[in-house]
């Protein structure tokens, strides 16, 4: 997909479709305004016949418009000024790309006059139409005999002031180099687990050193991982046929000696509890159980494509949870890579074990801050829903910037406490600590286990549980959550140190 920024007329524009919008209760957008007083009327007289009332969302396809070169008018209803929130732009932009598949066009030129969301700041609007235009031409194909129809849209422009254009040009790039990491992400997430195993993430971490000379991955494997000292992320693949990998992607962007930022991605490609063995139902599910991997991959991705001046490590911890003669037990106690011992309560909770040794490993890289991503607790879901990834901090500034970073990406984040007191749900009487907490405050004591192995460094954890992938019918599949934040994070820290 080619993605441009226009500054010309729309009345003059080539396009298979000029989209415009339309306010509540049928107010013209000055587009739209345009596009009617050259078509002396046409469009207002549609509207009059009440075909559409501008609702967000709402469609209207005109052909053969008179008076401009446009092959197509798409009107596309806005709502309400005060409605123009980041929920309704995305809707208003998922309907119009409806529209252009549906309809096999080749080009479009969106015209929105920034009047498509009710956010003033032009770089923010054009990035989120780019990100999420460009999420709406994902489609997951790899393991279908049939594969999907290609989409035939090939070239979207964005209408801009002729003062706005440079901005939105940096918008734009940074938009398709976001949207390309969670498309990274969203593939990831979706391949089966016989598919994606550790070695396949491990594999797909070599390719994107290959393709960018800003990032060098090494692979630590199960002998070395062991030579280390890394016997708690080492227990959870015990179980399963597949080698686990500890998975280093370094990107140099900034200066040798800068501190570099971390994140660190669970990248457990199926968990079926081991012999805590999950019920049934739904458990294919826990493909999904390295979307944390998924999304550094992905924003280590864009990070590459953005250029961005600093230096980052993205690590994942990949191993496969299954039970087998092999497999570790309740009741085991393992030694971590920091010395600390380990009684494992529950198979299950094998995420935090995996974490556990990653985080202790990124202290020799002596970061400037340390963010982990993972799908860790199922209680995160029953606190947050769906909707708000779960951030603990053991740094309430760092907290506030990974928070900040949400909202500017639009990709939310909402914090929970990590307290002193939710630490004694971890005591064990025959190791340092226990894996598992019980059931109150489930996402807190996950994050109280983590937070033993990060005193080193500021460090956020990101659980994404609920926002991962979506369980819905059609719908289902991962969503590539929490890219934007991740990148909108490192954009801000490259901002800051400059
Ligand atoms: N991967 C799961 C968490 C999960 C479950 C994410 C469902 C999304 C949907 C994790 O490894 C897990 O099994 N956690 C346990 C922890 C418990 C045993 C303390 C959980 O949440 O039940
Ligand atoms: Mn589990
Ligand atoms: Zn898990």
């Amino acid at each position: 997909m080619d993605f441009e920024i226009f500054t010309g007329s729309i009345a003059t524009a080539t396009t298979d479709c000029a989209i415009v919008g339309i306010g509540a209760n049928n107010q013209l957008t000055p587009s739209a305004t345009t596009l009617d007083s050259v078509s002396d009327g046409y469009i207002s007289s549609i509207l009059a016949d009440g075909d559409i009332q501008g609702k967000a969302g709402e469609t209207l396809l005109l052909h053969r418009v008179p008076g401009i070169n446009a092959r197509r008018v798409l009107l596309i209803g806005l709502g309400e000024q005060k409605d123009r929130h980041d929920r309704n732009h995305r809707k208003v932009i998922k309907a119009a790309m409806t529209v252009l598949k549906s309809n096999r066009l080749n080009s479009a030129l969106f015209a929105f006059d920034g009047l498509a969301s009710n956010d003033p700041d032009t770089y923010r609007q054009v990035r989120h139409l780019t990100e999420w235009a460009g999420a709406e031409l994902y489609q997951y194909d790899e393991t279908k005999s049939k594969k999907a129809d290609p989409i035939q849209l090939n070239q979207l422009a964005i209408c801009v002031d002729e003062e706005q254009a440079d901005i939105a040009e940096f918008a734009l790039q940074d938009g398709v180099a976001i949207s390309n990491g969670v498309s990274t992400a969203r593939e990831l997430g979706n391949l089966p687990g016989n598919i994606c195993t550790p070695t396949y993430l491990a594999d797909q971490a070599v390719a994107l050193a290959a393709e960018h000379d800003s990032v060098e991955t090494t692979i630590l494997d199960e002998a070395e991982m062991a030579e280390l000292g890394m016997h708690c992320l080492l227990s959870v693949g015990h179980g399963s046929e597949q080698p686990s990998k500890l998975i280093v992607m370094h990107y140099r962007g900034g200066e040798e000696n800068e501190q570099p930022h971390v994140l660190v991605g669970k990248g457990i490609t199926f968990d079926t509890g081991g012999i805590s063995l999950k019920p049934g139902g739904g458990m294919d599910e826990m493909k999904f159980d390295m979307c944390g991997a998924a999304s550094v991959i992905g924003a280590m991705n864009s990070l590459a494509e953005m250029g961005l001046p600093i230096n980052v490590v993205g690590v994942v911890a990949a191993a496969e949870n299954m039970p087998s003669g092999h497999a570790t037990k309740p009741g085991d106690i393992v030694t971590t890579l920091s010395g600390q011992t380990v009684e494992i309560l529950n198979t299950d909770a094998e995420g935090r074990l995996v974490l556990c040794d990653a985080l202790s490993y990124v202290e020799r890289f002596n970061p400037a801050s340390v963010l982990d991503v993972a799908t860790l607790t199922g209680a995160c879901i029953i606190a947050l829903g769906t909707h708000a990834t779960a951030v603990l901090s053991n740094d309430d500034a760092l907290a506030q910037q990974v928070l900040e970073a949400g909202n500017q990406a639009a990709d939310k984040a909402w914090q929970l406490p990590i307290w002193d007191e939710d630490q004694e749900q971890l005591d064990s009487n025959f190791a340092d600590v226990a894996n598992i907490g019980g059931r109150p405050a489930g996402t807190i004591t996950a994050a109280c286990f983590l937070s033993r192995f990060t005193k080193a460094y500021r460090w956020a954890h990101l659980d994404i549980a609920g926002v991962a992938w979506s369980s819905n019918g059609k719908a289902k599949g991962a969503s590539g959550r929490c890219v934007p934040l991740l990148c909108q994070y490192l954009m801000n820290q490259a901002v800051e140190e400059e």
